[in-house]
């Protein structure tokens, strides 16, 4: 007899299978009980009648605790009335462990507790389909660039200095090197990437000794940083939204089961998958300031402009040209207005905030150079990096992802803690 996945069940109408996985609740009347069970793919309900197994399968109903382990062999039937279309008429449940009472019972719980418990929680009905959603979203990035030319750049992780200012680094003792640093974007290395391959991406963990206590930062968390030469500015975000389109489309191709089971607003996200609006920085200081935001126009934009900029958009917005001051080193500057760099940011609608922070780089060694200099940045740290503009520099852009931001946003989860694993913020680092 096969084994078979729940997700794969369809195809083997009124055929007998084997299904190993878990039990999620059991409901009884009589003569027949009901076995919901799940395997990682699916759930299914089976069908156990006192006429059909032996006294000793069918009496196993009060032996089964939730999220006991067990393989089953029955029958698969299609039946419209259950959940999937497809339920398995039991013949025999073999029992691999009896689990002890399970603390997650099927009824709501405090968020802390459930935070403690997240080795449980995640097999929990919501938590499985945020993760679904997550490995959609991830592989529809990869996939999207793998088709676009770039290449896979691996960059490192412990690094001797800051990608994005030195506020938010985490310390590591290095042997006799004195500190490494635990790295917040491997743009830098990346920059070098591409004057090898051409378009270079990254995607792993990134650190940032957060202090924020918001619903969207994380201490350690996913991103994908891209990078391209010969990119200027205007095709820079051209990619990103084809990027960002592209992952829309997937997870409403592959995840719109558990975009049901989030009870997701799926016009909201078919919305989202039309052309993004372009804003400069000064134009959204003023649509701010007249919504009622003291915001001027030398700040970034705070977690509430976030929200007031796009709550009346269906699709995200870039926020373009910023003033020089709040933006990292690196970005090249505006050449009709030197205060401004070419960065943007892109800003998901609905509330959902930044999901991408990019921008076109210096490439001039001799502005970079002094740019640095203004910022009392530790010059012998970056040489290798000042050195990229000395041998063959091209204009280049890039951009860096937040994996989890956009997994919030296309799962709709309000706190970023349930899109990632194993959550890191200031105040967790259990389990
Ligand atoms: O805007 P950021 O800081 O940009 C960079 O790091 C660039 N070096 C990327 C590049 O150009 N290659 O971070 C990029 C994205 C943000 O837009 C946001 O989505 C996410 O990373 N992000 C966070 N996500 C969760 N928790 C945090 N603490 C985050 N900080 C940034
Ligand atoms: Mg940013």
């Amino acid at each position: 007899m096969d084994w078979v996945f729940i997700k794969d069940v369809k195809h083997y109408d009124e055929k007998e299978v084997t299904l190993k996985g878990w039990v999620y609740n059991k409901r009884s009347s009589g003569k027949i009980w009901f076995l919901i069970m799940r395997d990682g793919t699916g759930i299914i309900q089976g069908v156990v009648l006192k006429n059909e197994v032996s006294e000793e399968v069918f009496n196993k109903k009060d032996e089964l605790t939730q999220e006991s382990s067990i393989v089953v062999r029955g029958l698969i039937h299609a039946d419209k009335r259950s959940p999937g279309g497809y339920e398995i008429v039991v013949k025999d449940i073999e029992i691999v462990q009896i689990a002890d009472e399970y603390p997650i019972a099927l009824k709501e719980h405090g968020v802390e507790f459930l935070m403690d418990n997240r080795h449980l929680w995640l097999r929990s009905r919501k938590q499985w389909a945020i993760l679904r959603i997550r490995h959609t979203v991830y592989h529809a990035i990869s996939d999207y660039l793998n088709m676009n030319g770039f290449y896979r750049f691996d960059s490192p992780l412990l690094t001797p200095n800051a990608c994005e200012g030195t506020t938010t680094l985490f310390k590591v003792p290095y042997f006799d090197l004195g500190n490494a640093y635990l790295s917040q974007s491997g743009q830098l290395y990346l920059e070098a990437g591409i004057m090898s391959l051409g378009r270079v991406y990254d995607f792993g963990p990134v650190f940032r000794a957060e202090k924020s206590k918001t619903r969207k930062h994380l201490t350690e968390f996913w991103m994908m940083d891209a990078e391209a030469a010969f990119i200027e500015h205007d095709d820079n975000l051209k990619i990103q939204e084809e990027l960002i389109r592209f992952v829309i489309n997937a997870v409403l191709e592959k995840n719109l089961s558990d975009l049901e089971v989030l009870e997701r607003d799926v016009e909201q996200l078919k919305k989202a998958d039309a052309p993004f609006k372009r804003m400069t920085h000064k134009e959204t200081v003023e649509f701010l300031r007249s919504k009622g935001s003291e915001i001027t126009e030398k700040d970034d934009l705070g977690a509430k402009d976030e929200v007031l900029l796009t709550e009346d958009s269906d699709v995200p917005i870039f926020v373009e040209k910023w003033p020089k001051e709040v933006k990292a080193f690196y970005m090249k500057r505006d050449k009709d207005n030197p205060d401004l760099v070419l960065g943007a940011d892109l800003i998901a609608p609905e509330g959902f905030g930044e999901i991408i922070g990019g921008s076109q780089r210096e490439d001039d060694h001799d502005l970079l150079y002094k740019r640095m200099v203004d910022e009392n940045m530790p010059l012998e740290d970056y040489q290798w990096f000042l050195d990229l503009r000395k041998y063959g520099s091209v204009p280049h852009s890039g951009f860096g992802v937040g994996l989890e931001r956009l997994v919030q946003w296309m799962s709709g989860t309000k706190h970023i803690r349930e899109v990632i694993p194993f959550a890191r913020t200031i105040y967790r680092l259990k389990p």
